[in-house]
């Protein structure tokens, strides 16, 4: 039986993503009409009882935040779609730019017809020229035929969209900075209050929200809330996309519904681990997330079952690590992203992350001694406790999870041994 379900992955790859006629033709642009004959306020209660939570990694619910948007007397208000897609080992916001581009318009101009919202914008990472590119000719090609543009579909709401090229820094991903970046700012984060939603884009009241999180509007204004909500749990409605990587056999994009265990990801769609190996940890949300064990894969894939464990989805990123990888060598190149990609804005970020990388260093190089465990742990604490934004504060998540769940490895490195025969320890031989 298969586990996955394509609400909106169903034409990926089947229509041409800049084809008006064959986007119409599986129904593209009705849910844009629907939103046309509704109120703003009936269109919002649809989402809230889809039960979508954004899609970005916070999980924020889609209809709350769209409702106190909605609320704002100020004017003009902007949209933004973050497409940065920065999280290493995340690719599924790709999908959607590359083949539904046309699906993305739609749920950003149902949002800027609640809102009244004359202008958006798709901030693209830089690192995806061929997917700006595409998305681009997909806008082009909605103005042309009055989907986008002035007059949409002969009313009197406009609204158009640009793109904005993101440089390759992660830390742009978030909102704040985001919007920075989107005003040609150096992208650093913001003091917050003021909260985007109320004093974003040039001071004026912005909505964020993921690509994925826009991709689902038109399916849940042309099926209904509760249709989409019942396809998921309790507490999370509708599907997921999750980017399944590392030592599996299947990797890739997979839409599938919230109420899947881990354990059904990793060995029903990723097919189980390769070359007969065994599964080490799992690190759950891209390098900001935390790594679990194999006795942890029977958790169900749900926004409040994960936070009841102390987990989280993040981005949807699954990196699967077999046996023939290190702990400590693994959190060395998380541990080096994270000192990369530090802003510096903040003192526990960017002095953290530089101790971190020592400390882990001294692991891997085999002259830690015990008392540096403690002293990580320390470090952690007050990152995620002290840190300006989300960037600082998530950065020791893996190597919080990993010393909880893989102490003996960080001990054994202490005495100059790698299991997995990884770190050489300066020419120093393992047994
Ligand atoms: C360091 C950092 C990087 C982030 N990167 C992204 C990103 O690449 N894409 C994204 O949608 N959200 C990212 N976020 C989350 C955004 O700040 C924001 O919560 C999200 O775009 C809101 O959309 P949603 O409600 O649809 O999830 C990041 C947050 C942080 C702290
Ligand atoms: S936490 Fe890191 S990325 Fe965020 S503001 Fe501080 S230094 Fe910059």
């Amino acid at each position: 039986m298969t586990k996955t379900l394509n609400l909106i992955t169903e034409y990926a790859g089947k229509i041409k993503p800049d084809s008006i006629e064959e986007y119409v033709s599986v129904g593209g642009f009705e849910a844009l009409k629907i939103a046309m004959g509704k109120s703003p306020i009936e269109s919002i209660e649809e989402i809230k009882k889809s039960k979508l939570q954004g899609r970005g990694g916070a999980a924020y619910p889609t209809g709350v935040k769209w409702e106190q948007a909605y609320q704002i007397q100020k004017n003009p208000k902007y949209i933004i779609c973050n497409a940065d897609e920065g999280e290493p080992g995340t690719f599924k916001d790709k999908v959607i730019l590359d083949h539904l581009p046309l699906m993305l318009i739609e749920g950003m101009t149902i949002a800027a017809y609640i809102l009244n919202s004359p202008k958006g914008f798709i901030y693209i990472r830089g690192e995806y020229p061929e997917s700006q590119k595409i998305v681009a000719r997909a806008i082009k090609a909605a103005k042309e035929r009055g989907f986008l543009g002035s007059d949409i579909l002969g009313t009197k709401f406009s609204f158009d969209i640009e793109i904005i090229s993101g440089a390759g820094a992660y830390v742009c991903g978030e909102n704040s900075a985001l919007v920075e970046s989107t005003e040609g700012n150096s992208g650093r984060p913001r003091m917050k209050p003021p909260f985007i939603k109320n004093h974003g884009y040039m001071g004026m009241p912005t909505l964020v929200n993921n690509v994925e999180t826009f991709a689902y509007v038109p399916y849940i204004l042309k099926e209904g809330g509760e249709k989409f909500a019942s396809y998921g749990t309790e507490f999370s409605g509708g599907t997921k996309l999750v980017c399944l990587s590392g030592n599996l056999v299947n990797k890739g994009v997979f839409e599938v519904p919230f109420g899947i265990t881990l354990r059904e990801l990793i060995y029903d769609i990723g097919g189980g681990i390769p070359d007969g190996r065994k599964l080490k940890f799992v690190q759950l949300g891209g390098s900001s997330g935390p790594c679990i064990p194999e006795e942890m894969l029977d958790t169900k894939l749900c926004y409040k079952e994960l936070k009841s464990k102390g987990l989280t989805l993040g981005s949807g990123a699954i990196l699967v690590v077999d046996d023939s990888n290190c702990a400590v060598d693994f959190l060395k190149c998380v541990t080096e992203f994270f000192y990369h990609e530090s802003c510096g804005k903040c003192t526990p970020c960017r002095e953290g992350n530089k101790q971190l990388l020592a400390l882990v260093n001294k692991f891997a190089n085999g002259n830690a001694t015990e008392n540096d465990l403690q002293i990580i742990k320390k470090v952690g604490y007050i990152m995620k406790n002290a840190a300006f934004c989300g960037l600082g504060e998530t950065a020791p998540t893996a190597h919080l999870s990993l010393i909880k769940y893989f102490e003996d490895e960080f001990v054994e490195h202490i005495n100059k041994k790698c299991r997995a025969n990884v770190c050489n320890f300066g020419g120093v031989e393992n047994d």
